[in-house]
Formats: structure tokens, sequence, C-alpha cells
């Protein structure tokens, strides 16, 4: 049984997610999506009934209160966790049926998590190149090129001989969206990417993300960050105890919230804001 959400109108209901004939089909298509962590009495709903469709170029942005689910949500579409409930569809493919290759998937979903997550002991351009080469087979300097000419888009074209820990929080922080860009993928998630930031590196992360947006990458991003959400997002959705609880234009859900839960999780935020 999934939990009611506020939009029971979404897109998600009506269309059929494997029908390739269908324009409106979505990129990626969650229905029903049940995530349980822990044993017995311990047992604890992180997900409850997510209902989520996000469409070709559409930039969907996930808040909610620490502990709503929304990493879990992420992890759950880039198989990093399995879902125990409904079903995770990626251009009409169901990725969430146990039959499916989940390195295959994860080809083409890049996902950039809030630690950069990059190998200390390798240059940057061979942490970029790691997975082409070894899991895409493509040869080293077609990998490099590639990898090349996405550092020099991002500014980082002089930093790709260099170690991680010569790199400032900001340029791993690139270096890490580089990575997982050198795929081609067909949706990126990110998930708190400038949390880990010093506050004056953050503008040249969300910088990038916003380049990507007008390059029209389908995305899904979890952010504390309100004056990000509002640029970037053709949609926000909140998140409350594992269930969308509102979800809307940015202007519309977060100036103007239907849920008195949204409204105070809004308010928290100002509140705790530095003067
Ligand atoms: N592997 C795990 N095992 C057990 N519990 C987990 C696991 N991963 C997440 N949880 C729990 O699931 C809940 C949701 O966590 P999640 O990380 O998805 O929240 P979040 O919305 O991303 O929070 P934040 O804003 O702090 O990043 C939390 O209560 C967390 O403790
Ligand atoms: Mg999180």
């Amino acid at each position: 049984m999934a939990a009611p959400t506020a939009d029971s109108a979404s897109p998600a209901d009506s269309t059929d997610p494997t029908n390739p004939a269908d324009p409106t089909r979505p990129v990626l298509d969650c229905r029903g999506v049940w995530k349980t962590f822990g044993k017995g009495r311990d047992r604890t709903p992180v997900l409850r009934g997510i209902d989520l469709a996000v469409h070709e170029h559409e930039v969907v942005v996930l808040i909610g209160a620490s502990g709503s689910g929304k990493s879990t949500l992420l992890r759950c579409v880039n198989l990093l966790e399995r879902v125990d409930d409904g079903t995770i569809h990626l251009d009409g493919d169901d990725i969430t049926d146990p039959r499916v290759n989940a390195d295959a998937v994860r080809q083409r979903i890049g996902i950039v998590f809030q630690a950069f997550n990059l190998f200390p002991h390798l240059t940057v351009l061979d942490n970029i190149t790691l997975a082409p080469r070894r899991v895409h087979r493509r040869a080293r300097a077609e990998a490099e090129q590639a990898a090349l000419d996405l550092l020099d888009r991002v500014g980082l074209a002089g930093k790709a001989r260099e170690y991680p820990d010569r790199l400032s929080g900001g340029q791993q922080q690139r270096a890490a969206i580089v990575r997982a860009l050198v795929n081609s993928p067909r949706l990126m998630l990110f998930d708190e990417v400038t949390s880990a930031l010093d506050p004056e590196l953050v503008g040249e992360v969300l910088a990038l993300v916003s380049d990507l947006k007008g390059d029209g990458m389908t995305m899904v991003i979890a952010t504390h960050e309100m004056g990000f959400a509002r640029r970037v997002a053709d949609r926000v959705c909140f998140l409350d105890r594992g269930v969308i609880l509102e979800q809307g234009r940015p202007e519309q859900v977060l100036d103007n919230p239907a849920e008195p839960r949204t409204r105070q999780f809004l308010q928290r935020l100002l509140d705790t804001e530095p003067a």
C-alpha cells in the first residue's frame, strides 16, 4: 500500500513507463517506492511509497529535513540500495528488476556525493578515466580526450595531472562532477554536493550545475541551498518522513507552501541562517 502523496495527479499515474512510443514517457519514473532499514523492532521505513516522474531536461530538487529520505531515494535510483517495494524505470527499463545488471544501469546515471570520493592515489585525469577505461573498455587516448575536453569546460584543464589533495574543495568537486559526466549519462543525481565546501567555494560548483541545466541535462538534486533550488529547479519536491508531501514550481513551494510542515521546515531554515 502506498502512502498518499500531495500530488496524486502526478504524471506518473497516467503513463505507461515502458511504452517507447509515448512522448510523455519520463526519463526516470519511480512508483510506489518503499525502503525500510533495520530488522525486527528496529525496522524503520525511510521511503514510504514515493512516486516521482522526471522528464527529459527537467531539473527536480529534493528538499526536506535531515533524515527525510533524500539520499536514500537517490541511492535507490542509482541501485546503491535495493527497494523493498515499488518500481523504478529508467527510459522505460525496469531497473528494479532483480535480473538487471546494476553496473550497466549505473553507466547511464551519474551520481555526485557530498564528499568528493576521488581516489587520492590517482591523478584527476586517472580518476576520471578509470571507469570509461575499465568498465566501458574505451581506449586510453579516447577516454583521456573526452576527460580533457570536459575538464577544460569546467576550468580545470591545468589540473589534469595533479593529485586531488593539490586541488581546492571546489576544484575536487568539479572534478568529481566531470567524472560522473564522462560516460554521457542520461540522468545526473546530486546529493548535497556543496555541503562539504567552504562557503566561498560553493558558488563555483553551483555554477557548474546551472551550466548543466543550460545544456539540457536531466537532473535530480538534493540540497539544503534554497537559493540554488529556486534558481535551478523546474520542480521542488518537499520530502517529509519518506513521503513527497508537496511539490511544484519553486516559487510555489518555497514562497507559498500549502502544507504546514513545509512552512515549518522553511521557517526553521530561515531561523538558523547566519545573520
Ligand atoms: N544504510 C542505512 N542503514 C540504516 N539506516 C539508514 C541507512 N541509510 C539511511 N538510513 C536512515 O534513513 C533515514 C533517511 O536517511 P537519508 O540519508 O536518506 O536522509 P536525508 O534526507 O538524505 O538526510 P540529510 O539531509 O541529513 O542528508 C535516516 O533516519 C537514516 O538514519
Ligand atoms: Mg542526505
